[in-house]
């Protein structure tokens, strides 16, 4: 749908496979189905569970369903209808009630929110109105609107806290709810155990992209020494080593931070694990089931992805690596949007979209590697890097410094490549994620790198 990102950022990008710009009908109809999908997808997690389960708290970590789900509805009032549409405010009195930086997750249980029934109507009302809004909106000439963005912002938006809701499902006690197949084979078991990137040069983030939101622009080369990277995510079988050789128990793999958090809290193994016997088990939406040894792990704080880096021998990538090992075609010294190409998501490619509700094994969709052959990078898990979550250079907010701004600086980690729970329209190669490095509620995983030798490096 966009412009590959040129080798320098002066050049006219290239034509390519699906890089025409659109015309307003094909944005239309690109803004209504993604706003369709993740409307689909949040009635699926909210319908699913009865009052209780949607009004109840199931983690302080975690908003309750319902306030997800008006949320929803009250950022696409705000912007769809108001911003962009121009309308009158549907529901003016609840906006600061699902204000997120007015009140943190752990107060919103107490805060009026409207019941279930309501909160449905409320979003469907929105919705309608929206669609109206789309139909009549010109698509170009403020940068709100050009190319669609803003409904591709609010799209992206639904389908992140359909993310945040699948993480409040996880925390869920109780039966399962949610049911979906295994991610589909084959599974190469016979892969390199990493790939070599060579030193140099590429464009990392995008001017081109054009619902990239704003901590992804602009585009801007960058030089990244040679560096080898894990050619698949670090599995269960692999971190299992690290807590069978007392991982845990010595504190040289650990920053001191994360060695005291560790302690204090008690920590063993990855969230949602449980030791039985000799095996490990863990609860996954409601069933308890063997650890699968050859998945990717899950539920790793930073901290822990840190320390088993250490562990191993090796460290985590930085940020500026990974988008290199996942855009860069050496060849044609360019950015791709994705590993395999500038093409859209399919699901031979990556697995996306809560199609399936667990990571595919390590060594899964070969067909979705990037030019140098590292696998999965987008899908199944976030990838803990080890950089800090800062603005590029030309960084400018838009449209609300409340998105990226505030969360600049020394305090979040920047994860990358979307997990199983992520729909493509809110995964891409320059997308990046944060959290803080104790948290592991979310769907995060990662996978090792290591200096080149100093003769790679100088050739
Ligand atoms: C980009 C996933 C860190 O959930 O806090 C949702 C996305 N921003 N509503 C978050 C977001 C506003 C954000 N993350
Ligand atoms: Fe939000």
């Amino acid at each position: 749908m966009t412009a590959p990102e040129a080798a320098t950022p002066h050049q006219t990008p290239a034509a390519h496979e699906g890089s025409a710009p659109l015309d307003p009908d094909a944005i239309r109809e690109r803004a209504e189905r993604a706003l369709r999908t993740a409307r689909e997808r949040t009635r699926a997690l909210t319908l699913c569970v009865d009052e209780r389960d949607l009004t109840a708290q199931h983690s302080p970590l975690m908003s309750p369903l319902v306030w997800d789900l008006a949320h929803i509805g009250n950022q696409e009032e705000q912007w769809l209808l108001r911003a962009v549409g121009g309308r009158e405010a549907l529901r003016p009195e609840i906006d600061s009630v699902y204000d997120a930086f007015e009140h943190p997750r752990a107060t919103r249980p107490s805060l009026p929110l409207l019941p279930p029934d309501e909160a449905h109507r409320y979003v469907g009302e929105v919705r309608g109105r929206v669609l109206d809004v789309l139909e009549r909106a010109a698509l170009h000439g403020d940068p709100l609107v050009d190319a669609g963005f803003a409904f591709g912002m609010i799209a992206q938006h639904e389908q992140q806290h359909d993310e945040t809701m699948l993480i409040t499902h996880q925390l869920r006690r109780g039966p399962a709810v949610l049911h979906a197949p295994p991610p589909p084979g084959p599974v190469d078991a016979a892969l390199p155990a990493e790939v070599f990137v060579p030193g140099g040069p590429f464009t990392m983030g995008t001017s081109a992209e054009p619902w990239a939101l704003d901590n992804e622009r602009p585009a801007h080369r960058v030089e990244v020494p040679g560096f080898h990277i894990d050619t698949v995510p670090v599995s269960n079988a692999a971190y299992q080593r690290f807590i069978e050789d007392g991982g845990y128990e010595r504190e040289r793999w650990w920053t001191a931070e994360g060695w005291a958090h560790i302690r204090e809290h008690g920590l063993h193994a990855p969230l949602f694990w449980r030791r039985e016997g000799d095996q490990w088990l863990r609860r996954r939406f409601g069933v308890t089931e063997p650890v699968p040894p050859a998945e990717p792990v899950l539920h790793v704080s930073w901290f822990e992805a840190d320390a088993y880096a250490r562990w191993a021998g090796r460290r985590l990538p930085t940020e500026a690596e990974w988008e290199k090992a996942a855009r860069h075609d050496p060849d044609a010294d360019r950015s791709r949007r994705y590993p395999w190409g500038d093409a859209d998501p399919t699901p031979d490619l990556a697995n996306l979209g809560q199609r399936h509700l667990q990571p595919a094994p390590v060594g899964s969709y070969p067909r979705g590697a990037s030019p140098l052959g590292v696998r999965q990078l987008i899908g199944d898990v976030w990838e803990w890097t080890a950089s800090d979550f800062l603005p590029y250079p030309g960084f400018a907010a838009f449209p609300y410094r409340e998105y990226s701004e505030v969360f600049f600086g020394g305090t979040y980690k920047v994860l990358r490549g979307g997990s199983f729970a992520v729909d493509s329209v809110a995964c891409r190669g320059t997308f990046r994620n944060w959290d803080l490095p104790i948290r592991r509620q979310i769907f995060s995983g990662f996978r090792t790198a290591r200096d080149a030798e100093r003769e790679a490096r100088d050739a």
